[in-house]
């Protein structure tokens, strides 16, 4: 499995990363997982050379956090957790976000909302330190803390080698700035698909000019680029996938437009023998700046299939005939 720098901290990365959101359950993911076999699925991930491990106490309110600590019961120095902050959801502190599960999940980077979460994640993972970790979300008003004193909290748990190293996500690049004044910033987390390429308008180049690693997430759009959620696929109203706001590419129309973009790609999956999933992280991989693709996996079938588009090395004009065909497609309806 090929690494790259996670930035300039010294630490490689594998650069098809495990996202464990999925694993936490809950109504976001219309499943209630078998924690058993998340656990079966980490520890094949370790063996199939996958070291970077994206987790959150948000994912499952703390059940991902909890099953990734199992995992890697015995083989801790195997792993680079990322885990994160900010997503708070123990009392009123902070601004309001959003509701999951029905219950409201707030934004908060306060120092003294840091001290405790850093301590639940680190019981919750079974571990004395966290090898990145990242704010979640940045801060937002009525209870919006200066990014100074945000960052001063996260270089103190660094200092005290609770965490190794400090990244941010789904950040503007004015807000990367503002944390990378205040001290080191090793990596930025973001959505990014050949669907959603916002990103390469500021942030990819600034990090690729500047040596910051990119997480990137929902590379797959949750499933809709493996070509396997057909047309006649319904989501439960209250999943993730149903919420047209986050997601558009899921309803009927543009999910159509996807399918028939996908299927005109026959001939790529015969002449690299791969699957579709395989296509889309290389070509996510393949695109300047991008160091390490986040793939969200619920079984180990979808694991072993990730893990092989590592292997794949797409030509510059295949890449650039995605680009195009994605271009063509435009935003979603
Ligand atoms: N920082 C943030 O704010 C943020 C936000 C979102 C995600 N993330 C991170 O990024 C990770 C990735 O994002 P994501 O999980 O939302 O989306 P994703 O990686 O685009 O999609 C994950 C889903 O795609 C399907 N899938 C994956 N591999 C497959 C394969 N080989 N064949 C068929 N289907 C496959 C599975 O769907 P089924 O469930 O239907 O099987 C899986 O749950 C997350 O797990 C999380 O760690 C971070």
């Amino acid at each position: 499995m090929k690494q790259l720098p996670l930035g300039k901290s010294g630490i490689n990365a594998s650069t098809i990363a495990l996202g464990t959101w999925v694993l936490g359950g809950g109504t976001t993911w219309g499943d209630n997982p078998d924690d058993a076999e998340s656990i079966r699925l980490i520890q094949t991930a370790l063996d199939l050379g996958i070291n970077l491990i994206d987790t959150a106490p948000a994912y499952g309110w703390g059940r991902s956090e909890t099953v990734v600590g199992k995992a890697l019961k015995g083989r801790r120095d195997q792993a680079l957790i990322a885990t994160k902050c900010g997503l708070w959801w123990e009392d009123k502190r902070g601004s309001f976000f959003a509701d999951f599960d029905g219950k409201p999940m707030n934004r908060s980077l306060r120092p003294d909302t840091l001290q405790i979460e850093i301590e639940n994640s680190l019981r919750r993972l079974g571990t004395d330190h966290i090898d990145l970790y990242q704010a979640h979300w940045p801060a937002m008003p009525p209870d919006k803390t200066p990014v100074e004193d945000s960052m001063a909290c996260l270089l103190k748990l660094r200092s005290e080698g609770k965490i190794r190293e400090i990244g941010v996500c789904n950040v503007s690049l004015d807000e990367l700035q503002e944390f990378r004044a205040c001290g080191t910033i090793v990596s930025d987390q973001f959505r990014y698909s050949m669907l959603c390429r916002d990103a390469e308008a500021d942030i990819l180049p600034f990090c690729a000019e500047n040596h910051v690693a990119t997480l990137t997430y929902m590379s797959l759009e949750q499933g809709l680029l493996t070509g396997k959620v057909g047309m006649d696929r319904v989501f439960r109203a209250d999943e993730f996938r149903s919420n047209d706001a986050w997601n558009p590419w899921f309803t009927p129309s543009n999910r159509s437009r996807v399918l028939t973009m996908l299927e005109n790609w026959q001939d790529l999956l015969v002449k690299y023998d791969c699957t579709l999933s395989q296509l889309v992280i290389a070509w996510t991989a393949a695109q300047p700046g991008v160091t390490h693709v986040l793939c969200g996996t619920r079984t180990l079938s979808q694991l072993a299939d990730n893990a092989k588009a590592d292997e794949l090395a797409l030509e510059a004009t295949d890449v650039q005939r995605m680009r195009a065909d994605a271009v063509v497609l435009g935003a979603p309806a």
